[in-house]
């Protein structure tokens, strides 16, 4: 299968300049491996600020950095080891590995969802062989995605690379919860690495094997999944495609939760913030839409989700996922740890309630166990009912397992007055690829000018280098003042890159090919005349040029850059 041609150019020009290359290439490299260059880090390191700035802080959101190496009880209990896999299947012939549901993409409705038994059928059915020999495909079957290793020597403690960064968030809910003063809704952060162990990774950046992930886990009351700050989403316009086949459409953020089309207003708010954040990076918002998966499509843990899909030289790709985890992860590490991972919700007043509580006698339980009758009464009194087995109850008291017999202790039903309920919240996350937004922004703001040249429309937030300083000429002076200039202009915020090789054009073009939107240039008239001690500044886009006072240059670039002041209005 080959590559799509604006793919490939740009993957060349990625490489040529500085944006990523592919791993180990003195070594022959290794398929979906990445590493990122100096522009690329920059641009990426841009996206996560714009992620930081749409979540961290509003409303407490905070972000965390959780360990990538898990042991398997987390992935045992998230439903990664049992459930986190594609169907496979192997050339008879050549023995090259595929992503069987990619080999009848366009050809059937809804790979993503069919059987191992479906897929075998529609090889035979539609004549699909290996696209690398042509020979016949063998029998699909499941394979797990994660890549496996041990903690430590041996095999004892066998563990997995995290295949997606929120298990470390859920595993650590109790200090979360504690940190957050006890309190929902509570918005957590993470972006760091993701592994997993893709099949086929054909397709460049879109899948790697180790790549970039930003997520965000909302913890929320499943009963009341509403939002402090949807009224600044509410208005946000969407192109949304529901599961029931009725089409595309562009409503209101407020419209599609009214008419049910998304489950609720905190899942709709992340639906627009996905947006804002790919829209500001660069994605076009004309060629962005947002899927809801079918029943059947979606992950093991989510009762409803949304894609964010970017039209692609290879299609409409997923760049972010939206799902509603529902109280999947929460109960599950509850299950296999042990630990009460659920939050407490406070009634407006409190209630009465009638319950069945374990009461022990006191009269017999001080001379049965004397010093450590008070331990062994605490612990009885503070189980539940159910626990009571065969008429007894198992109690431990400093690591020693006590038995009472049914004299010891009975289940009374009592009436009390209670502030609260314990609930396992409900997770939200918007689950963003980073490595998935860089490639699309690329794609999307790459266009060629009059003269044929590659120019990067890139918003100037997230360009890599925000200003080229350059003297005419390497001489008469030029050369020093635009040092100092390149000095001045050169921020946290705004990196400034100074260049004097080759003629001006070049220099113009070779800002123009990484997408830097403003270059400025030290010329002749700024050493003498009317013109002595201004400068020429040139926007990408319109190509146009204008002269500016040498020391407003610093101020003049901030502000472009904070959207305070456009080129034209210079
Ligand atoms: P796909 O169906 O394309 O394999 P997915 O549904 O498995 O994607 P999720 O599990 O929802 O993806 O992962 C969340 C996000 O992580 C995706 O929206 C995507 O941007 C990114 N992602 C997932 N797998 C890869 C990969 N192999 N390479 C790069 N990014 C990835
Ligand atoms: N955290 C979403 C996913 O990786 O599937």
């Amino acid at each position: 299968m080959s590559e799509p041609k604006v793919s490939e150019e740009m993957m060349s020009l990625f490489k040529r300049r500085g944006f990523v290359w592919p791993s180990y290439e003195i070594y022959g490299g290794a398929a979906g491996m990445y590493d990122y260059g100096p522009l690329g880090f920059s641009f990426r390191n841009n996206i996560v600020e714009i992620w930081r700035d749409l979540y961290k802080g509003r409303e407490g959101f905070t972000e965390i950095d959780s360990e990538y190496v898990n042991p398997a009880e987390v992935f045992k209990a998230s439903g990664h080891v049992d459930k986190f896999a594609d169907k496979i299947t192997y050339c008879t012939e050549c023995n090259a590995p595929w992503r069987a549901d990619h080999l009848v993409k366009g050809v059937c409705e809804n790979p993503d969802t069919m059987t191992e038994a479906q897929l075998d059928a529609a090889f035979v059915e539609h004549g699909i062989t290996c696209p690398n020999c042509g020979g016949k495909l063998g029998p699909c079957s499941d394979f797990n995605l994660m890549f496996g290793t041990n903690i430590g020597p041996g095999s004892a403690r066998p563990g997995y690379l995290r295949p997606e960064t929120a298990q470390g968030i859920f595993v650590n809910f109790l200090n979360l919860y504690r940190y957050n003063r006890e309190k929902l809704p509570m918005g957590v952060m993470q972006t760091g690495r993701g592994y997993r162990n893709e099949i086929a990774p054909r397709q460049g950046m879109i899948r790697m094997r180790e790549f970039n992930m930003m997520e965000v886990e909302l913890f929320i009351d499943p009963e009341n999944k509403v939002w402090p700050r949807w009224n600044d989403m509410k208005d946000e316009m969407l192109t949304l495609v529901p599961n029931d086949g009725s089409g595309t459409f562009q409503m209101t953020a407020a419209e599609a939760v009214e008419k049910h089309i998304i489950a609720n207003q905190a899942l709709a708010y992340f639906v627009g913030t996905t947006k804002q954040l790919l829209t500001r990076a660069g994605v076009d918002p004309t060629r962005l839409r947002f899927r809801q998966h079918l029943e059947d499509e979606m992950a093991h843990y989510a009762n409803d989700c949304w894609d964010a899909e970017a039209l692609l030289s290879y299609g409409w790709t997923e760049i972010t996922g939206i799902a509603d985890r529902g109280a999947w992860d929460l109960t599950r590490h509850s299950q296999f740890s042990g630990s009460d991972l659920s939050s407490f919700r406070k009634f407006d007043e409190p209630r009465e309630t009638e319950c069945e509580k374990i009461k022990v006698n006191h009269k017999l339980l001080g001379p049965r166990f004397k010093a450590k009758a008070k331990a062994v009464a605490d612990a009885a009194e503070a189980m539940s009912p159910s626990s009571v087995k065969d008429g007894k109850l198992t109690v431990k008291v400093d690591g020693e397992d006590i038995v009472l017999d049914s004299e010891l202790f009975e289940v009374k039903l009592v009436k009390e007055k209670v502030s609260g309920e314990r609930l396992i919240p409900n997770v939200i996350e918007p689950s963003s690829g980073l490595d998935r937004i860089f490639y699309t922004a690329l794609e999307h703001s790459y266009d060629k000018d009059a003269d044929g040249n590659t120019v990067l429309h890139l918003p100037p937030e997230v360009a890599p280098i925000k200003v080229g300083v350059f003297p005419l000429m390497a001489k008469d002076g030029l050369e020093e003042i635009a040092r100092k200039l390149c000095e001045d202009v050169h921020t946290h915020r705004a990196e400034a890159y100074y260049d004097d090789s080759g003629n001006i054009g070049r220099r113009y073009a070779r800002m123009d090919e990484i997408g830097t939107p403003w270059c400025i240039t030290v010329d002749y008239e700024t050493l003498e005349g009317d013109t002595k001690g201004t400068v020429t500044i040139r926007d990408r886009d319109s190509k146009d040029q204008k002269r500016i006072k040498i020391g407003d240059a610093p101020g003049i670039i901030d502000a472009m850059l904070s959207g305070k002041l456009c080129f034209k209005d210079l």
